[in-house]
């Protein structure tokens, strides 16, 4: 009937999910661990240890463990290039960077709470949408769809690696997830209005417009990915510096803005109110991400002044306006003519009045003087503080839903 092994199966209690703490006190006898057979035992001595030579410049947070070291200080820990244990979240030395993982943990929030309904309708009606209005939601949804799925490889992959702080990596881990959670909205987008998965996933191939903002970012994440990168010299410290820009300030802080315009603008004027409000949401993620980059990216600065030369400098600026330029292409490939009361134009000013305020953000100068803000209505959407009142309704709804038996 029974094999041994299941005998012994069957008579241990299971464990009382519905009142743990009972359980634990009336225990009726202390369970000792069993003492490890001497032929199992893992002989220690014989496992090679790493030696610090096979590691980088800064810490991992995967050497050997030392044993009776000191007491890590808040002034061991630095951005990169740290020689502090890298498994020790605190003491806490950037407290912004805590404060971003626990503000995009409160915004948490999934595609398919956002209903769908209407603008399934709205889509399968021949006279629902103009054909230049259904192109723009397919280019966009084609171009983001990836563009998240490569944000979040370079997050993993490449830059996670050099930042030496486990608070930043904390609230990395948290962008990483933020980023699936993109790709899933945007599939779950297609996937909802019936779109051809292939023709929309292949875009950032395919499209002009899509591919060369795809294109352009591709070997800033490659060149930190490379096994031999290692920061620790101010060459390789300045190019984790310009690829961080390159992703934070030009791939999230300018390439995703025509696009959020466009469908947000849809969403304004009662059209794809449930693909629109899967943007916002996404929009605001963003936002934070943006800002998390270059929290980090003035703090190396801080750290590391000599790297911030004037050469490099004037780079960076040649780097932020090429972004300019790829993403003026992509208004003007989008929006060939005027649509939803916009026009490519009007784009072109945009993303100056943007860009300037990105140069601004990281200490450069503005570059395009006098650039306005046509979109006035985007910076509302975007401003968390005015929808406190809506995430603390969502974070409520989030702790009901935490009430879940197992
Ligand atoms: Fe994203
Ligand atoms: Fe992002």
């Amino acid at each position: 009937m029974y094999g041994e092994n299941q005998l012994k199966l069957k008579v241990i209690k299971m464990y009382n999910w519905d009142d743990p703490i009972n359980e634990a006190l009336n225990k009726p006898e202390e369970v000792k661990a069993p003492p490890i057979k001497e032929d199992k035992a893992v002989d220690l001595s014989q496992i090679e240890p790493t030696t610090q030579t096979d590691v980088q410049e800064g810490y991992t947070g995967m050497e050997n463990l030392e044993k009776g070291a000191g007491r890590i200080q808040v002034d061991d820990k630095a951005i990169i290039n740290c020689r502090a244990d890298l498994n020790q979240l605190v003491p806490f030395k950037y407290d912004w960077a805590w404060q971003k993982y626990l503000d995009g943990s409160a915004n948490h929030w999934m595609p398919e709470e956002v209903p769908m309904h209407d603008d399934i309708k709205l889509w399968q009606d021949p006279k629902g949408l103009t054909e230049d209005e259904r192109k723009i939601v397919e280019v966009n949804l084609g171009f983001f769809s990836t563009a998240d799925s490569l944000v979040a490889n370079n997050l993993v992959l490449a830059v996670y690696k050099h930042i030496t702080n486990p608070e930043c990596r904390q609230y990395l881990l948290r962008q990483a997830f933020e980023e699936a959670i993109h790709t899933h909205a945007y599939t779950y987008c297609v996937q909802s209005l019936g779109l051809d998965e292939s023709k929309i996933f292949n875009m950032y191939r395919e499209i002009p417009a899509v591919a060369t903002k795809a294109e352009w970012a591709l070997p800033f994440t490659q060149s930190l990915g490379d096994p031999n990168f290692r920061t620790g010299t101010p060459e390789n410290n300045q190019r984790l510096l310009r690829d961080l820009i390159a992703f934070y300030v030009v791939f999230e802080g300018i390439f995703f803005y025509v696009g959020f315009t466009q469908i947000l603008s849809m969403g304004r004027r009662n059209k794809l109110t449930g693909v629109a409000q899967q943007f916002q949401y996404i929009l605001r993620d963003e936002s934070m991400h943006m800002n998390f980059g270059i929290d980090v990216i003035n703090q190396i600065k801080l750290e590391n002044p000599e790297l911030w030369s004037e050469q490099f400098q004037s780079e960076m600026i040649d780097l932020v306006k090429t972004g300019v330029e790829l993403e003026t292409r992509y208004a003007y490939d989008t929006m060939p003519k005027p649509i939803l009361g916009m026009n490519a134009n009007l784009f072109e000013e945009y993303i100056k009045f943007i860009a300037n305020r990105r140069f601004v953000q990281i200490g450069l100068p503005e570059q395009y003087p006098g650039a306005k803000n046509p979109f006035e209505w985007m910076s509302e959407i975007m401003d968390l503080k005015k929808e406190k009142n809506f995430f603390e309704t969502r974070v409520t709804e989030y702790k009901v839903g935490g009430q879940l038996k197992f």
